[in-house]
């Protein structure tokens, strides 16, 4: 009987625990961004530097910068353009126009598929912030974490 009121305490200690456990960008976003986004921001794109200097011919070849590893899409996130993914994939339900971002309509097939994907890219992102890099104070770029 003891040994039961332990292990039931155990595993109501530890469900929450685990369904807590840190979103990764190994496990979490990759496969998002491989189902979802990569035919147009794969390994057949430009990296950043390139897409700017000759955007609209990218833009027109339906490519964006290239942002399928870590470190590449990390840019967009707390790098050179933070916020971009956050401003991009925002459903606009907390913005004062309720415009949302023109990759939100990529999250998913239906409404509730790209609401639960925009979830995984929140708490992976850890502080949904829109800011871009000049206007983040060092507090509210820290909040940002985006663990690999
Ligand atoms: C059908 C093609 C297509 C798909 C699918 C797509 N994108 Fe894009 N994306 C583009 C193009 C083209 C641009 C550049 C034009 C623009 O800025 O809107 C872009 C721009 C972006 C930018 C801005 C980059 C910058 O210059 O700062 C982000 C961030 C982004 N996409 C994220 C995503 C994410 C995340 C997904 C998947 C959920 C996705 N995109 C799916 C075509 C696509």
């Amino acid at each position: 009987m003891k040994k039961c009121l332990v292990l039931t305490t155990l595993c109501m200690l530890l469900v929450p625990a685990l369904s807590m456990a840190q979103l990764t960008y190994q496990k979490d976003v990759r496969p998002i961004m491989e189902a979802k986004c990569s035919n147009c921001h794969g390994p057949q794109t430009p990296l950043v530097d390139e897409f700017k200097k000759d955007k609209d011919k990218f833009v027109k070849q339906n490519k964006g910068p290239r942002m399928d590893s870590y470190s590449l899409l990390l840019e967009f996130v707390k790098g050179k353009d933070a916020g971009a993914i956050m401003r991009r994939l925002d459903d606009g339900k907390s913005k004062d126009d309720k415009k949302p971002g023109n990759m939100y309509i990529y999250l998913g097939k239906d409404e509730e598929e790209r609401q639960k994907n925009l979830k995984v890219f929140k708490e992976w992102v850890g502080s949904w912030n829109l800011k871009r890099k000049a206007d983040l104070t060092p507090e509210e770029s820290k909040k940002v974490t985006a663990p690999q």
